[in-house]
């Protein structure tokens, strides 16, 4: 750890650069503790033993490849680290000695309205992305994410999906051209890294291939007026009813029509016995006049009303998902701590092909009874529209034609220790295994973003071959997996930008 110290301080720089030593810490250092926590967003990993030996939080590029060049030659592993959001804690926890390169300076935004552009350092969150673009326009947004402190670095990288998913695609389908730092550390434009590169690194996961340190987006246009609703059904208001219809007319709704559900346990208002809820959670980008109809002829079953509905812009449509106040500040978008505060969660996804009958959601209901789902939540996200017309190559995220709806489970918790932790996560996994039939297959298909090492990871430490990879590979990646290894192999032949779920080298074990 001296040794790689002393490289980052000794790292040639020119006189323009500020010293690496300011944003450098060791486990003495009084602000070590206060640094890796500020960006830990998953209490479950917020005491483990592993903790990095050196954390560097660069101001510039020139620190990010010192970084690189140092944990090479020192024999650390490195974790990339933009918003922390990662479900397994990957870019801050690890079993092997390693440094935290966390991005947290670098979260310039650069709006180009007149081009509909913006260059986003990857440190920025996404809420930081859509307060800037705002400020300049109500006409444009960018369709990532929901919830706002999500880091651009992780969600563009991995896809990213919001409320604009069915008429826009994903973050990362609009990546029009990014910076990275390779193994090498040499700083990489669209042009210097190639197409092949550019390609793995929107959906692939930057963490495999190098450090991202900017992305330039396309911005998409929004209408003045966005309409939002969130409209809940219980099972006593045939809440399996309304879901059933929805899966057969949620994709094929107006692209401008995003109807997410979430669903959550509740206690009933008329006998105060527990119950399943549906929300009905959209957002349109129009106005509610063309909305009712639009609901009145496609789906009657809910039963919308205009009062359900707020008219609002882009922007307040982004503080409502978020659980914000519509007509509040938007710069509570700034605020890189979740509005829940930070709890401990584990969860997994699915990708629906064909509708799930009625039995199928009746078995599912009864597991939100049970005492570990009291914070438990299923999510169901319609595809349709955009992304149906995508590809399934053209980025590596492959989930695209035939698939109905992805679903995200999730439970959180309070209680510390092992045995509390175990009890819930126990419960995710059964709800995933009950819902085994009515889901994709071979392989059973999953959302990167939604990082879940329960579908398999690489060896610990050192080498993984591909088809040893291809257990949790095939599943986020399908028929781009292959291609995803060989451009690694490509840029990064001895596997040094690596985690447990890592594209794997093609080079064999020498
Ligand atoms: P974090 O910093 O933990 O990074 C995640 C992964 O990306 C790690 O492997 C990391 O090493 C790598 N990485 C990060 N920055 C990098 C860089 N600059 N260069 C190379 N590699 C880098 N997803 C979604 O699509 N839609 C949504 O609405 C939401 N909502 C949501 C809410 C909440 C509360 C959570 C916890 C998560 C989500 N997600 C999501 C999932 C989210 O998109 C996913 O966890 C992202 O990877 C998080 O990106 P961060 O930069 O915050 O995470």
């Amino acid at each position: 750890q001296e040794n790689f110290v002393q490289c980052l301080y000794n790292y040639p720089h020119d006189n323009t650069t500020t010293s690496i030593s300011k944003v450098v810490y060791t486990q003495t250092n009084s602000s070590y503790s206060s640094i890796l926590d500020f960006s830990i967003q998953n209490l479950r990993f917020y005491n483990v033993t592993s903790k990095p030996l050196v954390i560097v939080t660069p101001l510039e590029v020139s620190h990010v490849q010192a970084t690189i060049i140092c944990s090479q030659r020192h024999n650390m592993q490195i974790r990339i680290r933009s918003g922390g959001h990662d479900y397994e804690g990957l870019s801050y926890v690890s079993q092997v000695p390693f440094v935290v390169l966390d991005l947290i300076n670098l979260r310039e935004i650069k709006v180009d309205v007149e081009n509909r552009t913006a260059w986003v350092q990857a440190g920025a969150t996404i809420g930081e992305l859509y307060f800037s673009i705002s400020q300049k326009s109500n006409t444009l947004g960018f369709p990532a994410g929901v919830c706002p402190t999500v880091g651009t670095g992780g969600n563009i990288g991995g896809g990213g999906y919001g409320f604009m998913l069915r008429k826009y695609g994903l973050a990362a389908d609009n990546v029009i051209d990014a910076e990275i730092v390779d193994v090498n550390g040499n700083l990489l434009d669209r042009k210097a890294m190639g197409e092949d590169l550019f390609w793995a690194i929107r959906g692939g996961g930057g963490a495999s291939f190098g450090v991202i340190v900017a992305w330039k987006v396309k911005l998409v246009p929004v209408p003045s007026t966005v309409t939002v609703f969130r409209v809940p059904r219980t099972l006593e208001q045939n809440a399996t009813e309304i879901i059933h219809k929805w899966q057969l007319v949620a994709n094929k709704l107006d692209d401008n029509l995003m109807i997410r559900i979430h669903l959550a346990r509740v206690t009933s208002s008329k006998n105060g016995k527990p119950t399943v809820e549906a929300q009905f959670e959209s957002t349109y980008l129009g106005g509610v006049d063309q909305l009712i109809p639009l609901m009145q002829k496609r789906f009657p079953e809910l039963g919308l009303v205009k009062e359900d509905c707020t008219e609002t812009s882009w922007i307040g449509s982004v503080l409502f998902m978020g659980n914000f106040t519509i007509s509040g500040p938007p710069e509570v978008l700034l605020n890189r701590t979740q509005l829940v505060g930070v709890l401990n969660y584990k969860a997994k996804s699915d990708y629906v092909r064909d509708p799930i009958p009625d039995v199928g959601l009746e078995v599912l209901w009864p597991l939100f009874y049970e005492d570990e789902a009291q914070a438990a939540f299923v999510q169901f996200s319609p595809y349709g529209g955009r992304m149906y017309e995508i590809s399934e190559s053209e980025i590596p995220f492959p989930h695209r034609s035939g698939n109905l709806f992805h679903i995200q489970y999730g439970v959180y918790w309070k209680g510390e220790g092992n045995e509390e932790a175990q009890k819930h996560i126990n419960w995710i996994r059964r709800m995933y295994s009950y819902m085994e039939p009515y889901v994709s297959k071979s392989p059973r298909a999953a959302y990167f973003n939604y990082r879940d090492l329960d579908i398999g990871a690489n060896n610990n430490n050192g080498y993984t071959s591909y088809d040893q990879a291809s257990v949790w590979g095939l599943k986020y990646f399908l028929n781009n997996f292959k291609r995803l290894a060989t451009v690694k192999t490509k840029v990064d032949p001895l596997n040094f930008f690596r985690n447990e779920q890592s594209i794997p080298s093609l080079i064999s074990k020498g």
